[in-house]
């Protein structure tokens, strides 16, 4: 009989950049695997240590911590120029990977024509652009569904490698013209070689190895990426990424059933962001918007770019806390919102007609006639920067959570309170309890 109630999966709950690169690290010391399931170097995990940042794309997030093993299941995308550039800089911290890392045979590769065929799309669509990180993700796992995709596995069959890349190559060739400054197939495969070299003795069956951690009673953390919102099935489609970002895509990334997961932490802001087009209700487009954006520093980690602010969406999160089976929120960045003078609740929406919405519309064009309700709270004299527990919390700023747990379904379990790892606390009484 395995304890599996020890296995944790870390989900967001809104549009990513939720800070579920925090909790994994401070958790990653109490477990003895770390996973990523699904995405690729689209995301951006920023892990503050000693007041020093690391921003992680690809590689699990327990990588920090020396005894954690590291798994990259089969439903992550693989960028290998990107993967190198990470461990060189682990390395150059004094992080090493070698020898406590398995990379899925399955996991497929991001190259050169998915990255071009995803900017071309973005750079031609007008309108319609979803502002995509420009990463190749939609290709790659578009490749993957069409069965022309290119697995780590393949790596290690040299011989076979221009064939299996050259079908997905030759119809993006046809697409974007002769003229597009593509690598030839030839060239991509002596630089994917060249990245893979030293990688090869990383590749391997990550399920059994899953399977079997699991059997022994060995604690597994899984890691997720982007966040609910952004889910290809349970998003805002199609302002969405290309995988499945809540729990199914755990299961389906990592060849584990059910079984063998505990509990679900659910990662939220104490407000909104979203970076990329696509709905937003509670978007704040005002000088509160702006100092959201300045105070929480609320720029993309992989791309830079300025993300769209505005207050904590209790309807967003509620889907996300269903959908997911949550059983404790990690309430982020509840700092950013000392000094303001009254924060904001999205508590529902209205339609067009000012009726009440109760579910989120699955089409975009409904999305955009809702109008947020919010409701306002008093805001919080006393920072709460750096407070590390729930009694030195202010009044005002335990009202406010207490309504946000209560919109969106789900008791808090973890408070931040500042970037560093020692700046926030666990909730009392929940079941995070002597894990951080
Ligand atoms: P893609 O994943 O690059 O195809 O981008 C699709 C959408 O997901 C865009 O709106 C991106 O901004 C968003 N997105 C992808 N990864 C992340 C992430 O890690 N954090 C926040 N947004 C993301």
């Amino acid at each position: 009989m395995t304890d599996r109630s020890r296995n944790l999966a870390i989900l967001g709950l809104q549009w990513g950049d939720e800070g579920k690169g925090k909790l994994v690290d401070l958790l990653s010391a109490r477990f003895r695997h770390v996973v990523r399931f699904q995405g690729g170097n689209n995301a951006g995990h920023t892990v503050v240590v000693d007041g020093q940042s690391i921003a992680l794309h690809q590689v699990p997030s327990g990588a920090l911590h020396p005894e954690c093993f590291l798994v990259v299941g089969s439903g992550v995308l693989l960028n290998l120029e990107v993967f190198r550039q990470e461990l060189d800089l682990l390395t150059q911290r004094g992080v090493s990977v070698f020898g406590r890392m398995l990379i899925s045979e399955k996991a497929h590769l991001i190259l050169p024509h998915h990255i071009a065929l995803d900017q071309w799309r973005e750079g031609s669509a007008g309108t319609n652009k979803i502002g995509t990180t420009g990463r190749g993700i939609g290709p790659a796992y578009e490749m993957k569904a069409a069965r022309m995709g290119v697995r780590m596995g393949d790596l290690k069959h040299p011989e076979t490698l221009i064939e299996r890349i050259s079908t997905g190559y030759e119809e993006v060739r046809i697409l974007l013209g002769s003229a597009a400054p593509l690598p030839s197939i030839e060239t991509i495969t002596a630089q994917l070689m060249d990245y893979a070299k030293p990688l090869l003795s990383l590749i391997g069956d990550t399920q059994t190895h899953l399977w079997n951690a699991n059997a022994k009673g060995e604690p597994i953390l899984f890691e997720g990426a982007q966040a609910t919102l952004l889910d290809i099935d349970h998003g805002t489609y199609p302002f969405v990424t290309s995988s499945n970002c809540s729990i199914g895509g755990l299961f389906a990334g990592t060849g584990l059933s059910h079984k063998a997961l505990g509990h679900v932490l659910g990662v939220a802001k104490a407000y909104t962001t979203r970076v990329g087009a696509g709905p937003m209700p509670s978007e704040l487009l005002d000088a509160t918007g702006d100092r959201l954006r300045s105070v929480g520093r609320e720029f993309g980690t992989t791309t830079g770019r300025p993300r769209r602010c505005g207050w904590f969406d209790a309807p967003i999160t509620r889907h996300a806390v269903r959908t997911n089976g949550v059983d404790g929120l990690g309430v982020m960045k509840l700092d950013v919102l000392d000094g303001f003078d009254e924060i904001g609740l999205v508590v529902g929406y209205r339609d067009g007609m000012g009726g009440r919405v109760s579910q989120l519309p699955s089409c975009a064009q409904d999305w955009l006639e809702l109008q947020p309700e919010i409701k306002m709270f008093k805001g919080w004299s006393q920072p709460t920067r750096g407070v590390r527990n729930f009694d030195q919390l202010p009044a005002e700023a335990r009202s406010y959570l207490a309504a946000l747990s209560d919109a969106a379904e789900a008791p808090i379990a973890y408070l931040s309170t500042g970037p560093d790892r020692e700046e926030g606390f666990v909730w009392p009484e929940h079941f995070l309890t002597g894990l951080i």
